[in-house]
């Protein structure tokens, strides 16, 4: 993913400068459902519909920027992971990805268990109503409060992701007199094809016990000491926007090895592994992400084949998705505010929101489409390079992508797949205000998370 450098030429406006793009599409209009929530369309108008509703009553009655997110499609995927993996295994959906109540509610009714990783989202998860046993608490540096919270609410499994917190997990369990039912997050040693910021499973980073070495194998003696402790499984999660399957299959491999040497050093078999999550999604035309049933399918098989081979029971299996629950569910809804094109290079779109609403385009080079939703445009495809209102040249949101030449100020555009790691990393960089959450569905659109005002900004501020 390196970033290309911003072209010195070519002047000719018909030659395009370097950058991460194919040729133009043929049909500006069309929308590539594989990047857009499944109840995405264009109307008889030209306007983009979700779930029922088009895009310039939303962005009338709730403003822009917004997050919208097309409710059916939510649940379907959600559904279509439960589905896939079926009743002898648990499908956990990443909270960090994106949480709020109405998603916890969602999940709950179909069936999902939660992923939480901070006291903030283990507090959304129980105030919604999601059974404590369902959840699962995350984390390389959980605090004294957040892991006596999650005992005392009786979380179904903690997993612990250092020495220090086998023995710290242990004492706050013995002393609620409980015995908590733990995993071990090792790390296996592959090299995931991704970003390195969102790369989990090499051992040359902060989360999970190394195998190598026998660390995770002193892990597993130490947690089957301590009787506050019950230790169901070992867990793995090997990194985010993962296409190839094959780390998924050496994790599996390992994981299962480990669980071979438990057996013959400790006379247990025990009964659960976690695989974690990272599936990727489409971003742009060029991603193919697998379907949750493929996966569901590869991982079993993967799993059931090594255990065979080891003589071992095989263990229930967990994930972890996050984003590819999430991600494809909702778009980004901005409105054009000002255009300044360069020729021979390209034009900048700028739009009401920008990194403080999504900054993993700035953070990890992520690739974004865009596409005008107002109306439909029969223009010529321009370069163009959509950028935020902040005070900072990285501020951008869709580094290249093809826009209709005759976009205008007061135009609304959408950047789709932002349902993932967009609000839940959004900030209030330059006191910008967070956008709505706004989920559609059958027609109707209701605010889930609102907008932030200047007063929740200034609350906080106590001078
Ligand atoms: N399980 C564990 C233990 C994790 O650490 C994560 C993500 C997941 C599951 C869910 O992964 P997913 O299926 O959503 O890829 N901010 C980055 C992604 C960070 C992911 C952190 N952990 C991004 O925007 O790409």
């Amino acid at each position: 993913m390196s970033r290309s450098a911003h072209p010195a030429g070519p002047r000719h406006a018909d030659v395009l400068p370097e950058g991460h793009y194919s040729a133009p599409p043929a049909d500006l209009n069309t929308l590539d459902a594989k990047v857009w929530a499944q109840t995405v369309a264009r109307d008889a108008q030209g306007v983009v519909t979700v779930g029922g509703v088009d895009v310039k009553t939303l962005a009338e009655e709730f403003g822009t920027p917004a997050y919208v997110l097309d409710e059916a499609d939510f649940r379907a995927r959600a559904r279509a992971w439960r589905t896939a993996f079926g009743q002898d295994a648990d499908v956990f959906y990443a909270g960090k990805a994106f949480l709020s109540r109405a998603v916890v509610r969602w999940l709950h009714e179909e069936g999902l268990n939660l992923d939480v990783c901070s006291g903030g989202e283990l507090a959304t998860a129980l105030s919604a109503g999601m059974p404590a046993d369902r959840i699962a608490f995350h984390g390389n540096n959980k605090s004294t409060a957040e892991i006596t919270r999650a005992v005392a609410a009786g979380v179904g499994r903690i997993v612990l992701d250092s020495f220090q917190e086998i023995v710290r997990v242990a004492h706050i369990a013995r002393e609620l007199g409980k015995r908590q039912r733990v995993q071990i997050r090792i790390t296996v040693g592959v090299e995931a094809h991704t970003h390195e910021f969102i790369a989990t499973a090499h051992e040359d980073q902060k989360f999970g016990i190394p195998l190598a070495g026998g660390q995770a194998a002193e892990a597993v003696r130490r947690a089957l000491q301590l009787d506050g402790l019950e230790l169901i499984g070992i867990h793995s999660h090997i990194g985010s926007q993962i296409f190839d399957m094959s780390g998924f299959e050496v994790a599996a491999h390992r994981v299962v090895g480990l669980l071979k040497d438990i057996r013959d050093e400790h006379g247990v078999e025990l009964p659960e592994i976690d695989l974690g999550g990272g599936l990727g999604i489409a971003y742009t035309s060029d991603d193919d992400p697998r379907e949750p049933h493929e996966i569901a399918k590869a991982l079993t098989e993967i799993v059931g084949r090594e255990c065979e081979a080891a003589k071992l029971r095989t263990p229930r299996i967990s994930v972890e998705p996050g984003r590819a629950i999430v991600g494809p569910t909702a778009f980004t809804l901005y409105e054009v505010g000002t255009i300044k094109p360069l020729d021979g290079l390209r034009t900048y779109v700028s739009v009401d929101g920008g990194m403080s609403d999504n900054i993993r385009t700035a953070l990890y080079d992520a690739e974004y489409s865009v596409a005008l939703v107002s109306r439909a445009s029969d223009a010529e495809p321009m370069l163009a390079r959509v950028v935020g209102k902040h005070c900072e040249s990285g501020d951008i949101v869709v580094r290249d992508a093809f826009l209709p030449a005759d976009i205008a100020p007061g135009d609304l555009i959408a950047v789709p797949a932002t349902g993932a790691y967009c609000r839940s990393m959004a900030s209030n960089y330059n006191h910008v205000l967070r956008p709505p959450v706004v989920a559609v569905k059958d027609g109707e659109a209701r605010v889930i998370v609102r907008r932030e005002t200047e007063e929740d900004l200034l609350r906080l501020d106590v001078g």
